[in-house]
């Protein structure tokens, strides 16, 4: 949530910034700004909207070497040019960045700043105008910095530029994610190394309550008492081209794309040269070890918590309760004796997940993490991690990390199966790749399936999915997807319970998307679908084959049961995909939403 890019070096800041926050634009779109430092002094721009139009609004004659920019998902005040980062302090001497929400920011400005005039509505606003109150006291900018942050109580990530000094940034992050990235003669500040893998691969992972100056030359990071820490660089292994569209008009597309890849890639890097499975001996020792696992998740990642509990109940076991991030920390359940928490998150930043994996290590259990984003917080945090392997994912709506957490979810039953003796017929390799080759053939059938959008959905306001078993869970995660890029305001149903109430707004036409993958429940499914047809409903069957019939819309190649989610996701993620496109919505940048919720 919000993007933070800072530059301090030898050449021209203003295009570093400006890709670095197209690259950021995924972390939130409702406003940005960027300040550059040079001799004729602090150089601010600011717009309501996207990066596009901050590069109309940025004076292509300013030149500088120093310089942060932001992109905003707006907290406290809306989307607006005053509400816009960077801020600035009364004077106009310090001039700062923020993605995070200060918590206690009513108090200090209660406590420290009475009297001056804020010009917005942001959290943000009180932190410079604090570092500018302390200054006053002792002309001493790194201090202000320091006893600043010191009292802020919340997440942050914060860049900050003193106008009187062209050599040092100041950064400091607490529960936000930021990175230092390091140059030869220059260096940089990124929410993501991202935002500036084209000038650096070399990072530096800033810790909570660190404080750190960068300078062009050299990098200092700091604890909050000023006590000086050695931190080693480590190369981020994004490869460029992963976080480019290609010829592709849509981030989401490729990535749907991709997932045939994403599956064979995990089967390789989840599988030694014996092509026995390999996984962290601590991670199968910890799931041998619970008496039940609590996945904790959100959104789509919950979605994939759903299945997942099926495969690791079904194939090793072991019971599994499956929560919304969210709601654990406040409404927590009464714990087993023996719990695991298993946390799902492609950007492993969502800050729901990770306030309840600070509780729960604070109560002493153990906690894994599955995560896209190996360093990223929950990673950290937990005390093991499994990698998704699916490439960065740009688009604001999750596709491949989906189904690459169903996929390692399953590879993870399996494993605790075999570790636990657990005698099983059911091979994951052999079923995922099987599951991959159902996924090309679905991607190859786009035209099929745009051909549906204009059938079922193409001007309806509503719609519903409805399915049993494990493709509840899809529905779940197919209605998601189509709301949040197309704005048809949909639901998913276990297919017995439309009849309960919601079956009231079935009206002629209204389309009803039913899945039908599991044999066990193909009639009771296929009741419901008359059930809604008898009431006018525009119903789409998205049968697998085996189960299919002829009047059904569409035919999914057989995969094995328990993987059906995998491949079913597909069309469903393509429906939403050119169902957005033929209303014209901006696909991979949704409105209000963000990509990396780090607010609570
Ligand atoms: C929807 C979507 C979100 C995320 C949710 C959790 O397409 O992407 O629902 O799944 O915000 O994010 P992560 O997985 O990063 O924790």
């Amino acid at each position: 949530m919000c993007g933070i890019v800072g530059y301090i070096g030898q050449n021209d800041t203003k295009e570093i910034l400006l890709n670095g926050l197209e690259k950021l634009e995924y972390r939130g779109y409702d406003s940005a700004g960027i300040a550059m430092l040079n001799d004729d002094g602090m150089n601010l721009f600011k717009v309501k909207g996207r990066i596009a139009t901050l590069r109309d609004r940025v004076d292509s004659a300013v030149h500088a070497t120093m310089g942060i920019g932001h992109t905003r998902w707006a907290t406290h005040g809306v989307p607006s040019e005053e509400n816009a980062h960077p801020h600035q302090s009364a004077s106009g001497r310090f001039t700062l960045v923020h993605n995070g929400v200060i918590e206690n920011y009513q108090e200090l400005k209660k406590e420290f700043l009475e009297g001056v005039t804020f010009v917005s509505e942001t959290d943000t606003e009180v932190v410079v105008q604090l570092i500018e109150k302390f200054f006053e006291k002792d002309q001493d900018t790194a201090e202000a910095f320091r006893q600043t942050v010191s009292l802020l109580k919340g997440s942050y990530a914060i860049g900050m530029i003193d106008a009187e000094d062209q050599e040092t940034f100041y950064v400091a992050k607490n529960k936000s994610p930021l990175l230092v990235g390091l140059g030869d003669g220059f260096n940089v500040v990124a929410s993501d190394a991202m935002a500036t893998l084209k000038v650096t691969d070399q990072y530096l992972e800033i810790f909570d309550q660190e404080i750190v100056l960068v300078n062009r030359g050299f990098v200092e990071v700091q604890k909050l008492n000023g006590t000086v820490v050695d931190r080693k660089p480590y190369t981020a292994q994004i490869d460029a081209s992963d976080i480019e569209k290609g010829t592709y008009p849509h981030f989401m597309l490729k990535e749907i794309d991709e997932q045939p890849f994403v599956m064979r890639k995990i089967i390789n890097e989840y599988q030694n040269e014996n092509n026995e499975l390999k996984l962290d001996a601590n991670v199968r020792q910890a799931m041998k070890a619970c008496d039940r696992v609590y996945i904790i998740a959100a959104g789509t990642s919950y979605h994939a918590g759903l299945v997942g509990k099926q495969f690791i109940e079904k194939l090793a076991k072991i019971p599994v309760e499956v929560h919304v991030a969210s709601e654990f920390s406040y409404n927590m359940p009464l714990l087993s004796e023996k719990p695991l928490f298993v946390f799902i998150s492609q950007s492993g930043e969502t800050a729901d997940s990770r306030a309840v994996l600070v509780k729960i290590k604070e109560m002493g259990h153990p906690a894994l993490t599955i995560t896209n984003v190996p360093g990223s917080t929950l990673s950290r945090e937990a005390d093991y991690t499994l990698n998704l392997y699916a490439g960065p994912e740009i688009a604001v709506a999750s596709t491949k990390a989906y189904t690459a957490q169903m996929a390692v979810l399953a590879i993870l039953a399996v494993d605790t199966a075999r570790a636990k003796g657990l005698a099983l017929d059911f091979d994951p390799m052999q079923e995922l790749a099987i599951a991959a080759n159902a996924m090309e053939i679905l991607t190859d059938q786009k035209e099929t399936i745009e051909g549906l959008v204009r059938n079922y959905l193409e001007t309806t306001r509503n719609a519903f999915f409805i399915g049993r078993s494990s493709d509840y869970f899809v529905c779940l995660e197919g209605a998601l997807k189509l709301k949040e890029i197309s704005y048809i305001q949909a639901e998913g149903f276990a297919g017995g319970e439309l009849k309960h109430g919601t079956i009231a707004l079935i009206e002629e036409g209204t389309p009803v998307i039913a899945l039908v993958t599991q044999a066990e429940v193909n009639y009771a499914i296929r009741s419901n679908v008359q059930e809604v047809v008898a009431r006018g409903a525009n119903a789409m069957v998205v049968s697998m084959k085996g189960l299919e019939q002829d009047s059904d819309a569409f035919v999914l190649p057989y995969v094995h049961e328990l993987l059906s989610p995998l491949v079913t996701v597909v069309p469903m993620q393509l429906l939403a995909y050119y169902a957005a496109l033929h209303r014209g919505c901006d696909v991979d940048k949704p409105r209000n939403l963000a990509k990396s919720v780090t607010v609570e």
